[in-house]
């Protein structure tokens, strides 16, 4: 018999998404973005992601059993993601959940989106080469854990203590007066520029702040200088040198990413270090990372761009593994958790 098929729901963020899994063989991956509802306000609007989840939410669950070839009434177990992310909009995904597995009959799993990062690559490349490292880097998130078992046992090594690393990028982006979402504009921009051009700050890497942040990061301060450069130039009349400051700041963010989860796998002793989120599209960062997991030792797996940014697959993947590890479902009860730790 062949393995369950899982629909995953994910509506953290601004991506409707919705995706189908048997196993570890992905059959669907729809998402429906309202990235550009967002962009004159140069972030997500949680009140207007809300209501975007909400109108796509039938039509991209219809697309995606279109894609997979199967009815609703297929389906054997319910994933979503329960958390974390922004309320108004985990709710609109968990309460669709919720009905569509009352009305089918079938088990509900509430699934945390962090794992569920992690999860998706089992459907790029096969089974996760667990125990193992994973750098998880978008808008909303930035953190370093530890997998033993991506159902059952996850560990968080460090996180943010201030903004996302794709936070800052579009923060920065803004700053120099590039359009949101700021990632992929700064990763163009600083192409053209020099990447030493300006020393700009690595947080939490000084001697002092290791002891108790050793795996953590802090991107505010970054943001900071950034700004008070621009300011600078500006006070001084001379135009803002956009792709030297583009360049220097993506340096210095991908310095710290890479040097960090490099020390985790280290210390660790982890063989394999997974890579997820939006911001891993960015080149540079990719190009530090193989570089520096290349010398110490460790092979690492980056997921097709697709599958790293926000989507619905990527939940129906940890939902198969969840359901495979035997573990029981969720409550009808379930709800949604901002603040749902990993
Ligand atoms: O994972 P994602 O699609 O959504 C969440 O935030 O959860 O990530 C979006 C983030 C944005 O902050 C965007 O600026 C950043 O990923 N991003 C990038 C690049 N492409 C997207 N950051 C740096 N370089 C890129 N090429
Ligand atoms: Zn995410």
């Amino acid at each position: 018999a062949s393995a369950p098929l899982v629909l995953g729901i994910e509506t953290s963020c601004d991506e409707t998404g919705v995706g189908l899994v048997r196993g570890t063989t992905l059959l669907a991956d729809v998402v429906a973005s309202s990235v550009d509802e967002h962009a004159r306000f140069g972030g997500v609007v949680p009140e207007i992601a809300s209501r975007a989840h909400l109108e796509a939410m039938v039509p991209t669950l219809r697309r995606a059993c279109d894609e997979a070839g199967v009815t609703l009434a297929d389906v054997d177990a319910v994933a979503v993601t329960a958390g974390p992310g922004l309320a108004g909009a985990l709710l609109v995904g968990v309460g669709a959940a919720k009905a569509l597995a009352w009305a089918l009959d079938v088990p509900l799993y509430g699934v945390n989106h962090l794992d569920a990062h992690v999860a998706v690559c089992a459907l790029d490349g096969g089974p996760l080469p667990t125990p193992c490292g994973a750098l998880l880097v978008s808008g909303g998130h930035t953190s370093l854990l530890h997998v033993v078992d991506v159902a059952s046992d996850v560990r968080l090594l460090g996180e943010t203590v201030d903004d996302a690393a794709g936070e800052a990028f579009d923060k920065t982006a803004r700053l120099l007066g590039l359009p949101y979402p700021g990632g992929p504009a700064i990763g163009a921009a600083a192409l053209e520029g020099d990447p030493t051009a300006i020393a700009f700050p690595r947080g939490l890497t000084a001697a002092r702040d290791l002891e108790r942040h050793r795996f953590d990061f802090s991107f505010s301060g970054l943001k900071t200088a950034v700004a008070r450069w621009v300011r600078a130039c500006e006070a001084q009349g001379r135009p803002v040198p956009v792709a030297d400051v583009a360049a220097s700041f993506q340096e210095a963010v991908c310095d710290v990413l890479t040097r960090k989860a490099v020390d985790a796998c280290r210390t660790h002793g982890l063989e394999h270090l997974l890579l997820g989120g939006g911001v891993s599209a960015n080149g540079r960062l990719r190009e530090l990372l193989a570089e520096r997991c290349a010398e110490a030792g460790i092979a690492l797996r980056v997921p097709r761009p697709r599958l790293s940014t926000d989507n619905g697959a990527m939940v129906a993947a940890l939902g198969a593994h969840v359901v495979a590890a035997g573990l029981p479902p969720s409550p009808r009860t379930l709800g949604g958790d901002p603040s749902l730790p990993v």
